[in-house]
């Protein structure tokens, strides 16, 4: 059996078949009756393409963030007039052209920049070399570059998060007529990348409308970079996210997208010697503040390394550097402008679990899963990735709290200065309790919470891939357990664990029971891929999960395997309640 296992176990990081037809899943257990809405996700579809010509010839995707992007909607109907719940699934390509464009070529275009793969045959601009500002002119419009050589974006693969109706955005076309519940769910939905790239998605058939940037929706919004992970407030619908530009001395322009008209306020241009450029997935706020944290995942040769390389994983400068802080830039959200800006001891991250103002000391909390350098991006190829579980060793962050001091305080005791302050860690959790696509309950967001969710990795004795469970994190007595001491083998204080043999869950998305009474009251919707011996090539199915005794309640069944992706959101019915949507 062993033997065997390495092929079967790496379903989720093949190929995936697209279902443009909705099909109808099989429900196993007691799906909770109030369960109504669309859980839509994203993430890579296809990682081997055939040549037309040389169907041998086939391109391998070499990380597991070039896959190239399919997304995917299930829609949750309740169980009414007697009929049972239904759960109806259906997933669309969302880089087709791309994917033709390799068949075609035989090879990854050399002129589009990736995440890790490497292209051959890429021009490194020697000649622009010579001349340093125009190789920035180029590297700026590294993004419009790619739109030279592909007009409508077609080629973009944009696959990491998904925002339904993002501020700014219309959709392209707003006479078509398209699928069913127009009148209750979004108009469109964004997905977004690291790149200054967003493509709009048909929110009934996910069918790829159009293909933008942040600087169409306002000129100064130019850049390579932006973050994933933007963030959302939950009662004005205003969105908040940065651009970063390379030059000499790069610039992050941190912004507010308004709900109300779409027009674009610059808040802060951080322009600093210890903000060079740099890989950052996710930005954070909290009601007063915006924040960005500059960790190390620097671009050589101030991003010019870009140019040579046409992937950011290259491009970072893998050697760590301990004496570089990792810096927090703390912006206010509302009036703009630097408040106050902190230093800790470098790490890296993809992931904030939250942030939010300490309502009895003004200080701002920011939970993030940290790791003490960037091998994990190294550990995320598909060569390894495919590697029986024993084979790979444990890749996932640690939960760390850091606590800036009330940056209010700060910068009036500064005089309107931004010295660099320390920022304190309150805790660090155990690797045991190791925690990555971090999730909360909607309403949670930049406030003070008590409960997170995260895929975990625990074990390393079944055929699990990624992570091997869910883990709930009780953030009030993690932190009550800090404060007596160490951590290490306390974890069944603060955290619980969904677990169930050879079974690898995807992120867990938190669906809030309507009129519920906690905040952990409600469900979380995993797609798991079950990789059993009995189960073959392997069966996905959404999962339902009761989020305060984190056990399993019921199942949807695929018919097809889902493939290993990155995010999604969870769009009840109901126009009032998806503005609570990242
Ligand atoms: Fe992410």
């Amino acid at each position: 059996m062993a033997a065997s296992a390495p092929k079967r176990k790496a379903t989720g990081f093949e190929n995936a078949i697209e279902q443009l037809t909705p099909v109808e899943l099989t429900i196993r257990g007691a799906f909770p009756p109030w369960l109504s809405g669309v859980l839509y996700r994203t993430g890579p579809g296809t990682y081997s393409i055939p040549s037309t010509s040389d169907p041998s010839k086939v391109t391998e995707i070499q990380h597991w963030f070039d896959g190239i992007a399919m997304h995917h909607r299930f829609e949750i109907h309740p169980a009414s007039h007697g009929n049972p719940p239904r759960v109806v699934y259906r997933s669309h390509k969302g880089a087709p052209d791309l994917e033709r464009r390799i068949a075609d070529v035989g090879e990854y275009p050399s002129n589009l920049f990736a995440f890790a793969q490497r292209q051959r045959d890429v021009d490194p601009c020697a000649s622009l070399f010579k001349k340093f500002f125009t190789t920035f002119a180029a590297l700026g419009g590294a993004v419009s570059a790619m739109r030279n050589t592909d007009p409508d974006g077609k080629l973009s693969s944009v696959s990491v998060t998904m925002t339904p109706d993002m501020p700014g955005i219309r959709r392209p076309d707003n006479e078509k007529i398209y699928g069913t519940d127009r009148s209750t769910g979004p108009d469109v939905i964004v997905a977004k990348t690291d790149a200054n790239v967003l493509q709009v998605l048909d929110p009934a058939t996910l069918e790829p409308l159009k293909v933008l940037s942040y600087e169409h929706i306002d000129p100064r919004l130019s850049g390579q970079f932006s973050a994933a992970h933007a963030c959302r407030d939950a009662k004005t619908g205003d969105f908040y996210n940065f651009v970063e530009e390379f030059s000499m001395q790069t610039t992050f322009k941190l912004f507010r997208i308004r709900e109300d008209n779409g027009k674009v306020d610059v808040l802060a241009r951080i322009c600093e010697k210890d903000a060079p450029p740099t890989y950052i997935h996710s930005v954070t706020m909290t009601d007063r503040f915006v924040i960005l944290c500059v960790w190390q995942a620097h671009i050589k040769q101030y991003g010019l390394s870009l140019l040579l390389t046409h992937n950011v994983a290259d491009a970072i400068d893998k050697t760590w550097h301990p004496e570089r802080p990792s810096v927090f830039y703390v912006i206010d959200r509302h009036n703009g402008g630097l408040v106050a800006k902190y230093k800790t001891d470098p790490f890296f991250a993809f992931h904030y679990l939250n942030a939010y103002d300490d309502p009895e000391t003004g200080d701002v909390v920011i939970d993030l899963s940290v790791y003490p350098d960037t091998t994990v991006i190294d550990m995320l190829y598909l060569d390894k990735l495919r590697k029986p579980r024993l084979e790979r060793v444990p890749w996932m962050g640690r939960v760390r709290r850091f606590r800036l001091s009330d940056p209010t305080k700060a910068s009036a005791e500064n005089q309107g200065t931004t010295a660099t302050l320390d920022a304190k860690v309150d805790f660090t959790l155990p690797q045991s309790a190791a925690a990555e696509l971090p999730t909360l309950a909607p309403g949670k967001h930049h406030h003070t919470y008590q409960y997170a969710y995260g895929i975990t990795q625990r074990t390393a004795s079944d055929d699990s891939l990624l992570s091997d469970g869910l883990i709930k994190f009780d953030m009030h007595a993690a932190a009550a357990t800090a404060s007596h001491g160490d951590l290490e083998g306390k974890d069944s204080k603060y955290a619980k664990i969904w677990h169930v043999p050879d079974v690898t869950p995807s992120e867990p998305i938190f669906a809030p029971r309507p009129g519920g009474t906690s905040e952990d009251d409600g469900v979380l919707l995993s797609v798991a891929l079950d990789s059993s011996p009995e189960k073959g090539a392997g069966q996905s199915a959404l999962v339902v999960i009761d989020a305060q005794t984190m056990e399993e309640v019921a199942r949807a069944e695929m018919p097809v395997v889902y493939p290993f992706g990155f995010h999604g959101v969870y769009t009840p019915n109901g126009v009032a309640a998806r503005k609570s949507a990242l």
